[in-house]
């Protein structure tokens, strides 16, 4: 994969990402509704890459950041991933498209809660929205705090999920350009029913100890 679109590429994870990417030398492109916020967040981004060896950052419409993209990562919130994709569904056909989204609110008073969602999970309703992409669930453990510090390696597992296996190992194979991330095969997309759900858990922890957690999968056979 040489260009991966950030869909909302704009907010915490989608800056974040393509930061390690474009370090990893793979280009980013980051889409928003607004073009000119995305050129603004590239600007930024690329700026913070003076000096390192990186491929380029640009932004675009989300519309626009998906020509030409090998992979596209979908960084929206999940209240806003269905309505995103739905005008895109043409232009996704036959691509690997990334669920990271996690179904879930912050209570004030008792923190994460996960919500549900009528397909299974947020990875299964991409699948519903854009029956002929390629869709897997990728990221959902990863804070967007750790994976911004360019100057530390990550020390966690991804769980990567999707009814494509050759989607699967795409996207494996990508997120091992992060130095420190170790993607493990977590077989079909329903299993992101437990991905994203483990992401409400690692936030409740988060608010307890103050930092942000990750998972680690034991005992894997040696790759
Ligand atoms: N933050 C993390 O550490 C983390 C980790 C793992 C997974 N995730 C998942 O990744 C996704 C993005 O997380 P985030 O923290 O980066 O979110 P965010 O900052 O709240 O939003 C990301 C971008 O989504 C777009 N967006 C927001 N509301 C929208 C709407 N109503 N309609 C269309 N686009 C909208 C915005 O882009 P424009 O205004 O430029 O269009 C925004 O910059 C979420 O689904 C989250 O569950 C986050």
């Amino acid at each position: 994969v040489t260009r991966v679109a950030l869909l909302g590429g704009t907010g915490r994870i989608g800056p974040a990402l393509a930061l390690r990417l474009s370090a990893a030398g793979v280009e980013v492109v980051l889409g928003s509704r607004e073009a000119e916020k995305a050129d603004a967040t590239a600007t930024r981004l690329s700026e913070r890459l003076a000096g390192v060896q990186s491929a380029p950052i640009t932004g675009q419409t989300n519309a626009d950041a998906v020509r030409d993209a090998g992979v596209v990562m979908v960084t929206v919130p999940f209240e806003a991933q269905a309505a995103t994709l739905t005008p895109l569904a043409g232009a996704l056909e036959e691509l690997i498209v990334v669920s990271t989204a996690i179904p879930m609110r912050f209570d004030p008073d008792l923190g994460p809660e996960a919500v549900d969602v009528a397909e299974g999970s947020a990875a299964e309703q991409v699948a519903a929205v854009l029956p002929r992409s390629r869709v897997v669930g990728a990221l959902h453990t990863v804070s967007s705090v750790h994976l911004g510090k360019l100057d530390r390696d990550l020390d966690e597992d991804t769980v990567v999920t999707s009814d494509d296996a050759g989607a699967r190992a795409e996207v494996m194979e990508l997120l091992e350009l992060i130095p420190g991330l170790r993607a493990v095969d977590g077989g079909r997309l329903v299993n992101a029913r437990a991905t994203e759900g483990m992401t409400v858990l690692l936030l409740s922890i988060n608010r307890m100890v103050k930092r942000s957690v990750g998972i680690r999968i034991t005992n894997l056979p040696r790759a």
